[in-house]
């Protein structure tokens, strides 16, 4: 993609952020409050952001939700942060087709209750026209299970005599993951202090600036973004290519 590049071509806009939205057990251990508190003054911190975004240009965000496996948490856990995605699509679809934003939910739909999947695909089906920001909620994902997918879809085809395994490459691969058609990520911010992936864009991260927040998810705000997003002008992303100035 990028050839030949200068310093300052390579200084552009953001197009994709992905949030790992970490921190949000700590944040209530350390009050006193049970962990789904925690959870729920996560989703204030995600709708304030999404406001605070409007004027950010940006094309898509991806947000890490829920993985798979979040479901080793107790039971009281994993029900309190499927209410909360209820919540989330009963209470703020309206606003956000209202500002034209895009919803497509990535991950397993296996194990997600019934209402849940078809709050998913009403909110999909209402904003499938919307031009604005492409929201990507990753929600019962696991970047391992999305490449296994994508592999056996074209295992599939290959064993039908649909697709020649020869002619297997980059673009055939993406086509076949959750994420078909959109771009990689520029920039993933972590937050709540970990230094790691958990499994979240295996293949999406391949040269994605990587971003780490010391607070807390539900401290997190449009300031600590900015911060992040400066942190991230200022580096030279070279997709493995040398920087002209440096040939
Ligand atoms: C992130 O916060 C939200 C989900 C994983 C669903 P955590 O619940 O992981 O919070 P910590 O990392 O335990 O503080
Ligand atoms: C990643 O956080 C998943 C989400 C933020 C939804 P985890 O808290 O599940 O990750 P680990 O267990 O610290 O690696
Ligand atoms: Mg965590």
């Amino acid at each position: 993609m990028v050839k030949n590049t200068s310093k300052n071509e390579i200084e552009k806009q953001i197009s994709h952020i992905a949030l790992i939205m970490d921190g949000n057990g700590r944040w209530a251990n350390s009050r006193g409050l049970p962990r789904y508190e925690g959870h729920a003054q996560g989703l204030i911190t995600l709708r304030k952001l999404l406001r605070d975004l409007k004027g950010y240009n940006l094309d898509y965000l991806t947000l890490f939700t829920f993985s798979i496996d979040n479901w080793k948490r107790p039971k009281e856990e994993t029900s309190k942060l499927m209410q909360l995605l209820r919540k989330f699509i009963s209470n703020d679809l309206s606003e956000l087709h209202n500002n034209d934003v895009r919803i497509k939910v990535i991950g397993s739909r296996k194990d997600i209750p019934k209402d849940i999947i078809d709050l998913i695909k009403g909110a999909e089906s209402l904003t499938i026209n919307n031009s604005g920001l492409y929201l990507q909620i990753a929600f019962n994902y696991s970047g391992r299970q999305e490449i296994i997918n994508a592999t056996k879809k074209i295992a599939f085809a290959a064993a039908k005599g649909e697709l020649d395994p020869n002619k297997i490459d980059k673009n055939i691969f993406e086509s076949n993951l959750y994420s078909a058609g959109i771009p990689d990520p520029d920039l993933i911010i972590r937050t709540g202090s970990e230094k790691r992936i958990s499994n979240f864009l295996l293949w999406q991260l391949s040269y994605s600036e990587v971003y780490f927040e010391e607070c807390l998810w539900p401290d997190f705000n449009k300031n600590k973004l900015d911060v992040a997003i400066n942190d991230y002008k200022n580096r030279s992303r070279r997709f493995g290519n040398v920087i002209s100035e440096y040939r």
